[in-house]
């Protein structure tokens, strides 16, 4: 009776790994990003994420959200976030757009405004693995990554100045991928539509 049960438990875990197995080498698995999520993919990937942070240190912010640290987290973000985040009242780039999981919008909605500050931070440092969300550790400094990270923190009530530094000069990656969008470009380039001559 005993040897008949876990006998039966050892079929069914075999025949679950086996079919798991076959999903992936038989190409049913998705693979492209426009192909619809593996079931239980999101759940399984939000329960990993939450379990695993659940477990770390939570550091308080090592700076102030100070109009300066927010002007400086706006550079940061410019360059290296706003290509798949987007800016405030700008089209998406067509990279986010063809992205899997979709990064979401940090200067639309409520972005990661509710979320704690630690947490932001641990994702710019490390990524999110298997997201398209890179990890900056070693690229960013800490400061820097503590900057952008009050910034997306405090994204729905920047001021002007903010703003401004977040939409101006046109060699980032975001204005390459959106040659529409309207700078202030720091410095004068080619334009790219007819527009007023530029002052010489
Ligand atoms: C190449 C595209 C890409 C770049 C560049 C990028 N991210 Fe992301 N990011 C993503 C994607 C995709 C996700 C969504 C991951 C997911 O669904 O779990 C994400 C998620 C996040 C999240 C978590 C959002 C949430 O709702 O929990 C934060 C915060 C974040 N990114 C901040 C940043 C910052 C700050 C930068 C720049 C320093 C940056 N990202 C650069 C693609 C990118």
């Amino acid at each position: 009776m005993a040897k008949g049960l876990v006998l039966g438990i050892l079929i069914g875990i075999l025949l679950l790994v086996g079919s798991a197995y076959l999903y992936f080498s038989w190409g049913f698995a998705p693979v492209a990003t426009s192909a619809a999520p593996m079931p239980f993919e999101r759940k399984l990937a939000k329960a990993a994420q939450h379990a695993y942070l659940d477990k770390l240190p939570h550091p308080q912010p090592l700076v102030p959200a100070d109009e300066a640290n927010l002007i400086a987290g706006a550079k940061v973000y410019k360059e290296h976030c706003a290509v798949c985040h987007g800016l405030p009242d700008q089209p998406k780039s067509a990279v986010s757009q063809g992205m899997f999981p979709k990064p979401p919008e940090l200067f639309h909605g409520t972005g990661v405004t509710d979320d704690e500050p630690w947490e932001t931070y641990w994702k710019v440092e490390n990524g999110i693995r298997m997201t398209g969300m890179p990890g900056f550790k070693g690229q960013l400094s800490e400061k820097e990554i503590w900057q952008v990270t009050m910034l997306v923190k405090n994204a729905d009530k920047i001021t002007e100045p903010v703003k401004k530094e977040l939409l101006a000069g046109n060699s980032t990656p975001m204005s390459m991928a959106m040659p529409d969008m309207e700078t202030k470009p720091a410095k004068e380039t080619k334009p790219m539509k007819e527009t007023k001559p530029a002052k010489k």
